[in-house]
């Protein structure tokens, strides 16, 4: 286990189990259909890779990066585009994929564009949810674990851009972002 983790909250290998089980539902939900799965960068990058492995219908893949945090511990509340989709929403099915929902700020934004670029159906996939940090009214539809309201990181989910390449998702120790 990495030095600046506290302990471990999900496992490598529960995050491969969690993996298999979501694709195969993803399966059976887009059967005969042609989703476009879109990763929220950076965070979604890793369970992106590993869900949609599982995944067994074609699919489109296309990234967007949207930022709220900037260097900030919480969200700033404002969002804004730093690399839009090469790809036409208008009367396709999304598959937005995320690492976390916090305040939900990220995603109601994003549902909310996609809406009005007239996609024909939006559903999200998150590999983690975190529904006492929610500020804004947005559920998941397919969500791996519910976690605490702790600093959780690795598996994609940063702090300052470290920790992403960890295989699991650990909780932080206070005394690397400066608490007690
Ligand atoms: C993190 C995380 C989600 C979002 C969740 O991304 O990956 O995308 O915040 O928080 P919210 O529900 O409060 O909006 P971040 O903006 O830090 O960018 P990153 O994925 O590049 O780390
Ligand atoms: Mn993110
Ligand atoms: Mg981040």
């Amino acid at each position: 286990m990495h030095n600046d983790i506290e302990k471990i909250l999900i496992s490598k290998e529960e995050i491969e189990e969690k993996c298999k089980e979501l694709g195969a539902q993803l399966t059976q939900e887009y059967e005969g259909k042609f989703p476009l799965a879109i990763g929220v960068l950076k965070g979604a990058l890793p369970f992106m890779a590993d869900v949609l492995r599982h995944t067994e219908v074609h699919l489109e893949m296309d990234f967007m990066d949207v930022s709220s945090y900037g260097g900030e511990m919480r969200s700033t509340g404002e969002v804004k585009i730093v690399k839009d989709l090469d790809t036409k929403v208008e009367g396709r099915d999304l598959l937005i994929i995320e690492d976390i929902i916090d305040s939900g700020l990220t995603l109601s934004y994003l549902v909310d564009l996609f809406k009005y670029r007239k996609a024909n159906s939006i559903k999200i996939v998150t590999l983690l949810d975190k529904p006492e940090g929610r500020t804004a009214d947005i559920t998941a539809d397919v969500v791996g674990f519910q976690v605490p309201n702790e600093f959780v990181v690795g598996y994609g989910l940063d702090y300052q851009e470290k920790f992403r390449n960890l295989p699991y998702i650990g909780v932080l120790k206070p005394r690397v972002y400066g608490g007690e």
